[in-house]
């Protein structure tokens, strides 16, 4: 047996901004600059066509920005617009279409794909980036406070295949990324509160400090505070950086997946209900579920568990939704969830759990008799029988 330790270290490097393509704005041209070699450095700029209705400059700003930077860089195409929404992870012809504009444009591993968009977007351009000759160097820029405070600051990408979420996707480190506030603006409020959650979660696992701060600002955060949602976003991103960088598993190779508590749900609820429920309030209502279930089985206090559902509820999350009960024979098939999380990763399944709030803990099974307790506790939760 040959056997060598293969030593690979990346750069991990997230930057905020508000305005990124405004003139004199150098932030991106400070994360492209990174690039080893001399310029100008080729960029290939795509952009989720839900981002545009509300920032109708953004492509003349894009080519402009760049236009400002000739020599240094160029972007070798106007920007290509592409569908972004969970809609276009579960439509593979754009992984091959993202792949011609690649190609047609040559861009090689020296260049860059700059994404912008949701946090669906960034994991199809992401994909058909790693899978082109090999990897092409990244750079995203999340357009979502879901994405800016999770999904866009970490290493992975995929789509869905087989009716499941994320089934063919990728693990790299992406060159940068610049998360832009200015663009929160124009998201709906449902997307702009989604973001929140997945701020909850990662404080729930790992910074008690941060949940109170949370609980603080609860009530900015349901009206959306600009100030607020910001704060929380920067914290979340921090900390889900900190936790890809320093947990010492940054791509999964074992079974426990921390920062998806609450998940083993959430995605079989977004596909049971055929993407009705999106990403963030999925992990709202798979974050009860799991909280439930723990004080069901004695991992969690009653007053914790009390305390953590009533923020989920104050920054304006529903707890339960009707197709968690959605039945195929005698059980409902969120169960299934647990089957499709365990088969995603590999090895035996591992859930995280939250014993008290800022801490984790791995469980290695789940007694479905009490995941069906926690749902129909959750059930009355969200309507309360009417007094006779
Ligand atoms: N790769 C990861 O590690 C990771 C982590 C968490 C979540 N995710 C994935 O992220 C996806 C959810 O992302 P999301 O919550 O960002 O939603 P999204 O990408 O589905 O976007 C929601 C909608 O908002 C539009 N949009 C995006 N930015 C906008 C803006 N600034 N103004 C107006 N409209 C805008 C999009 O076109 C889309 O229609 C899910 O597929 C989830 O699985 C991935
Ligand atoms: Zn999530």
């Amino acid at each position: 047996m040959i056997e060598r330790p293969i030593h690979l270290e990346f750069a991990h490097r997230v930057v905020f901004t508000r305005g990124a393509f405004t003139p004199g704005n150098e932030v991106l041209g400070d994360v492209l600059s990174r690039a080893p070699g001399g310029g100008p450095h080729r960029v290939l700029a795509l952009v989720d066509g839900g981002v545009i209705g509300g920032n109708q400059t953004l492509l003349r700003d894009i080519s402009q920005w760049f236009s400002a930077r000739d020599g240094e860089l160029e972007l070798v195409a106007s920007p290509q617009v592409f569908p972004g929404g969970e809609a276009c992870k579960n439509d593979w012809s754009l992984v091959p279409e993202i792949w011609s504009v690649i190609n047609e444009h040559g861009i090689d591993r020296h260049s860059f794909v700059l994404a912008i968009g949701g946090g669906a977007f960034l994991d199809l351009v992401g994909f058909a980036a790693a899978t082109a000759h090999r990897g092409i160097r990244l750079v995203r820029m999340p357009t979502t406070s879901l994405s800016q405070g999770d999904g866009g600051v970490g290493v992975k990408s995929g789509v869905n295949f087989f009716g499941k979420k994320n089934w063919v996707g990728s693990f790299a480190v992406p060159f940068g990324v610049v998360n832009d506030f200015a663009f929160l603006r124009s998201l709906p409020q449902r997307a702009r509160r989604a973001g929140i959650i997945e701020a909850i979660k990662v404080a729930l696992i790992r910074d008690r400090e941060f949940y109170v701060d949370l609980e603080a600002t609860a009530g900015a955060l349901r009206a959306l505070e600009e100030e607020a949602l910001e704060r929380a976003i920067r914290r979340s991103a921090e900390l889900h950086v900190d936790h890809i960088a320093t947990s010492g598993d940054p791509y999964e190779l074992g079974s426990a997946r921390p920062l998806d508590f609450g998940h083993w749900v959430a995605h079989k609820l977004e596909q049971v209900s055929a993407f009705r429920v999106g990403h963030g309030e999925a992990v709202a209502i798979g974050m009860a579920v799991d909280l439930v279930y723990s004080r069901r089985i004695g991992l969690m206090s009653g007053d914790d568990c009390e305390r953590v559902l009533r923020l989920v509820e104050a920054v304006g999350f529903d707890t339960y939704d009707p197709d968690l009960d959605r039945r195929e024979g005698a059980l409902p098939v969120i169960l299934r969830g647990l089957e499709e999380f365990r088969e995603h990763l590999g090895g035996d399944l591992t859930i995280t759990l939250v014993p008290e709030i800022g801490r984790k803990v791995e469980v290695n099974e789940m007694d479905r008799a009490e995941v069906l307790g926690a749902l129909a506790e959750l059930r009355e939760r969200q309507a309360p029988a009417v007094a006779p």
